[in-house]
């Protein structure tokens, strides 16, 4: 299985030049340390700027194409044109070059009132097209995970097919540890998996729970994040803060 480096911008930066020299940052320091064996490894490294910078990226990219970089959006609507104001679909980010679009996040969640149902209808929509997401669940402070997280599955997944699922990465992302200096320790990260790929045998069958990769989000450094790749095994992480800094988040890359 491929281990996923995702870069997750949030809102930043806020000019262009800014946004230009970060990827630029990036593609550089992936062009250094691809190696022969950067294809075997297996790795993809995945860049989510705001909208608004994504068709620089998508240029760039394009008309560059070396392989081990690809890039998504952080959330998308359910419907794919119309009368929506505001939204930007599926369809649109599919025909842009995406190849991802992280869904749920909680800060979506938090700040615009997303559900388990409105992120099960963008899930759906983002299948329709062929963009793969990146589902995030994740418990807050004092919460259950167990409770919270398995609900955000079957909620979250309710009529999706099977042959849907394996397009699907999920990202666990325990809200109390983003932005926070204060990660989940791998081995309470790990547990947290274990559960998700336990429910995803439930809801499906162990072998799909598989394939499916499962990450960890949440406080990554450059320090840290070999910990979860190469102690723990995990399938990837996904990035927030340390992603706004090239270096380090190459360094993240050349960590694992
Ligand atoms: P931080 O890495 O800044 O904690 O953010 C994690 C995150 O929310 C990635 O989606």
């Amino acid at each position: 299985m491929k281990t996923f480096i995702i870069g997750n911008w949030k809102c930043n930066p806020t000019t262009q030049a800014q946004a230009e020299q970060l990827f630029d940052t990036v593609e550089k320091g992936i062009k250094r340390i691809k190696s022969a064996s950067w294809r075997n490894k297996n790795i993809e490294v995945v860049i989510c700027p705001p909208f608004v910078w994504l068709p620089l990226i998508s240029a760039s990219v394009c008309a560059k194409g070396f392989g081990g970089l690809v890039f998504g959006s952080q959330d998308c609507f359910w419907e794919q044109s119309g009368t929506y104001t505001g939204e930007i679909s599926p369809t649109m980010l599919k025909n842009l070059g995406c190849s991802y679009v992280i869904i749920g996040h909680s800060e979506r969640r938090k700040y615009f009132n997303e559900t388990n149902e409105t992120v099960n209808k963008k899930l759906l929509s983002a299948f329709k097209v062929r963009l793969k997401p990146i589902f995030c669940v994740g418990e807050q402070e004092g919460e259950e995970m167990s409770l919270v997280v398995k609900n955000q599955l079957i909620e979250g997944l309710s009529g999706i097919k099977r042959t849907q699922m394996r397009n699907l990465i999920i990202a666990y992302e325990p809200v109390w540890a983003i932005g926070t200096e204060n990660p989940c320790q791998p081995n309470e990260a790990m547990k947290a998996i274990l559960f998700i790929k336990k429910t995803l045998s439930e809801l499906y069958n162990r072998e799909l729970a598989e394939e499916i990769p499962i990450l960890y989000g949440g406080s990554l450094n450059s320090k840290n994040a070999k910990d979860y790749i190469k102690e723990a095994k995990m399938n990837g992480l996904l990035v927030g803060g340390t992603s706004l800094d090239g270096g380090e988040f190459i360094k993240i890359i050349k960590s694992v």
